[in-house]
């Protein structure tokens, strides 16, 4: 019979992956509660308009990358990142009327129809933060404070922060016209996608990874037209006082004027964090601005700020953490008291094992070493005299008591 595989592009994380994954899950708990951030969870499936209002419908993203189906006439899309879940989710569910800011952050699996490679996958996770309410750049300094404070509790460096300004929609007109000038003589020459860009977004142009149109953007005069040349006297204050609250904090970054990001709903700041660690899929963080969304998906006029970081890219730079062996295994041949025994010491707090196959008590107590740090020997004699031997599967030191003192000598 042929073996059912896991799809392309999906991975199993295994139990010996589990520690570095439970690792990054309190941590994130851990560090964002401390900015006062409230953990909300959001279905894995929204409704496909979601992500067409939300991401934007002329994203790579919608475009190219999404799992769409349909269930009682409804379409409905596999979500393939989570901001726009949870502004739904906040619109819907009055979290306006909560004194602002609102912090909430996420973890969970999201799910884009990529190419995969190392560091990118069709299922992968991603953990992130949501900050709602706070236009000021302030917030801005506290949102990247938070992405970088987290990666620095998993104990991660060798990182770069790259920041850029995206502007107002005033500034993005300005430069949208100008791109689109000097674009104009190669239209012809551009893909079919990249056409319909031009006319309906041409800030996304940039985005496309046909090789003939990445030729035409190469170019000197379309390279030439770059974004920040275009920002507004407002939208340049804004990302000045950013830069100059995270030179006050200490947090070191370079300004990447290049660094435009693949999802629509930005405006003004964006930024990424890179490892040096990585291959080619290096970002392990992307966020920025999005002061429009919630009010465009039908909320309140409020702004937000946010990111969300790779978990399976974090793993891989975090490496292996061993798992915590459990603290007791019963050895013996007698099922009925070892069950027993295992049961009181774990009501007791204590983790416990028993080998159910009756082997000899050396393959027993072999098995144990591998994952148990005492071994709890439960023979015919200690049996008769109410005593227990206790061995240390470190030290191999061992010693019998009554069993009435196990508890205490365990704990
Ligand atoms: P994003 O840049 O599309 O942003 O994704 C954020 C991070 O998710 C990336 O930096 C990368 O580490 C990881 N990632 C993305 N795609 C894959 C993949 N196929 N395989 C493995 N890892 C991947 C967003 O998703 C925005 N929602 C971030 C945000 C939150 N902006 C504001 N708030």
């Amino acid at each position: 019979m042929t073996i059912i595989k896991a799809q392309k592009g999906t991975k199993d994380i295994l139990p010996a992956d589990m520690p570095v994954w439970h690792f990054m899950e309190e941590k994130a708990n851990e560090v964002f509660s401390k900015y006062g951030a409230k953990e909300i969870r959001t279905p894995i499936f929204e409704a496909t308009e979601l992500f067409a209002r939300g991401v934007g419908d002329t994203t790579y993203i919608v475009n190219k990358e999404m799992y769409t189906f349909e269930k009682s006439e409804r379409s409905l899309t596999l979500r393939p990142e989570n901001t726009a879940g949870v502004v739904r989710s906040f619109i819907e569910n009055g979290m306006h009327r909560l004194s602002m800011p609102v912090k909430l952050w996420y973890k969970g699996p999201m799910f884009r129809y990529e190419r995969p490679q190392a560091g990118r996958q069709r299922q992968f996770h991603q953990v992130g933060v949501e900050v709602f309410g706070i236009k000021q750049p302030a917030a801005d300094a506290e949102v990247i404070l938070m992405a970088v404070n987290y990666l620095k509790a998993l104990g991660l460096n060798d990182l770069s922060v790259e920041l850029n300004s995206l502007g107002c929609p005033k500034c993005r007109d300005n430069f949208k016209n100008s791109l689109k000038q000097v674009l104009k003589p190669y239209l012809g020459e551009l893909c079919e996608d990249c056409q319909t860009r031009y006319e309906k977004n041409p800030l996304r142009l940039l985005d496309c990874k046909v090789p003939e149109c990445q030729e035409i953007f190469a170019k000197p005069e379309v390279r030439n037209v770059i974004f920040s040349d275009f920002i507004c006297e407002e939208c340049a204050e804004h990302f000045n006082a950013l830069k100059s609250y995270l030179d006050e904090l200490k947090i070191t970054y370079s300004v990447n004027k290049l660094l435009v990001r693949g999802l629509d709903y930005y405006n003004r700041t964006v930024f990424e964090i890179k490892s040096n660690n990585l291959g080619s899929q290096n970002a392990v963080c992307g966020g920025g601005r999005y002061d429009s969304l919630v009010k465009n998906l039908g909320g309140e006029d409020i702004p937000a700020i946010g990111f969300a970081m790779g978990m399976e890219r974090l793993a891989s730079l975090i490496g292996k953490i061993e798992e915590t062996k459990t603290t007791a295994f019963v050895v013996s041949n007698n099922s009925a008291e070892a069950i027993k025994l295992s049961e009181e010491l774990r009501n007791n707090g204590i983790s416990c094992e028993f080998d159910f196959s009756n082997k000899k008590f050396v393959k027993q107590i072999e098995k144990a070493s591998k994952t148990a740090k005492y071994a709890i020997i439960l023979g015919e004699d200690e049996l008769k005299t109410g005593k227990i031997t206790i061995k240390n599967l470190e030290t191999s030191e061992q010693k019998t008591i009554s069993k009435d003192l196990l508890l205490s000598e365990l704990k």
